[in-house]
């Protein structure tokens, strides 16, 4: 990663006031890198240049703050519903110096309100929650975009007609990391039914795509997020 130094930072931020704060499980702390933070950032792998991204349930930021870090061409929103892990968000991007809009609100409130290229997550909710909850926030021909656990496919055709229900065009699975982390990490691409406004090609410095498979057939920037309507 190019910003490493930040990357460290915010590292950092997790072993420290992140597992004092109850943010992380100190056992954590050792593999913070592998497992958190470049676990989080190969979701860019996934996300095209210079669109505008909530991660939603962002926890202590993650994936969103490495993907921020990783990839300064996208708007991101972290979207965190708790006080503690809203404050705790916005002490890091502050201190960081990102770019980074926080907002402490439930994905649901912000229906209608804002819109978003692509909406990420991890270890939020079941695919058919998450898909409730993230789709109403995908703007047309954008997407959701969910890190998952390697038994994503079973997911997929469990939850597949409510996916459906709110909007998901083609469905998506894919490993993700596979030149950079020990164990990939597994995502579910879920596309507006609609027609795409932005291109899926891979943004610049992502790896060759391989393991794909298709399953079925702004920072306090005030620029990240659009208000709904406003295309
Ligand atoms: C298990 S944590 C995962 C945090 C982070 N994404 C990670 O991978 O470490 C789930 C997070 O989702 C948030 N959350 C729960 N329901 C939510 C909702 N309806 N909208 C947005 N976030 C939600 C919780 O507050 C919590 O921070």
């Amino acid at each position: 990663m190019e910003r490493l130094p930040l990357v460290e930072r915010y590292v950092g931020w997790l072993a420290g006031a992140g597992t004092e704060r109850g943010l992380m499980g100190p056992r954590e702390v050792p593999r913070l890198w592998e497992r958190h933070v470049l676990n989080s950032a190969v979701v860019g792998e996934w996300v095209p240049e210079g669109v505008t991204v909530a991660d939603v349930g962002s926890g202590a930021g993650l994936p969103g703050i490495p993907l921020a870090l990783a990839r300064p061409d996208l708007e991101v929103t972290l979207v965190e519903p708790l006080l503690r892990r809203a404050t705790f968000l916005e002490e890091v991007v502050a201190d960081l110096g990102l770019p980074v809009r926080v907002v402490r609100a439930r994905a649901e409130e912000l229906h209608g309100e804002l819109d978003f290229d692509v909406v990420t997550s991890r270890a939020v909710a079941p695919l058919d929650r998450l898909a409730s909850w993230c789709m109403p926030l995908v703007g047309v021909g954008g997407a959701m975009v969910a890190l998952k656990g390697s038994s994503v496919e079973e997911e997929i055709a469990e939850h597949r007609a409510t996916l459906e229900v709110h909007g998901a065009g083609a469905i998506e699975a894919r490993s993700l990391g596979e030149s950079l982390l020990e164990e990939p990490t597994w995502a579910v691409r879920v596309s507006w039914a609609g027609e795409p406004r932005v291109s899926w090609r891979l943004a610049r410095g992502s790896q060759k795509r391989r393991g794909s498979r298709s399953v079925d057939g702004r920072a306090r920037t005030q620029r990240a997020g659009r208000r709904k309507g406003t295309r």
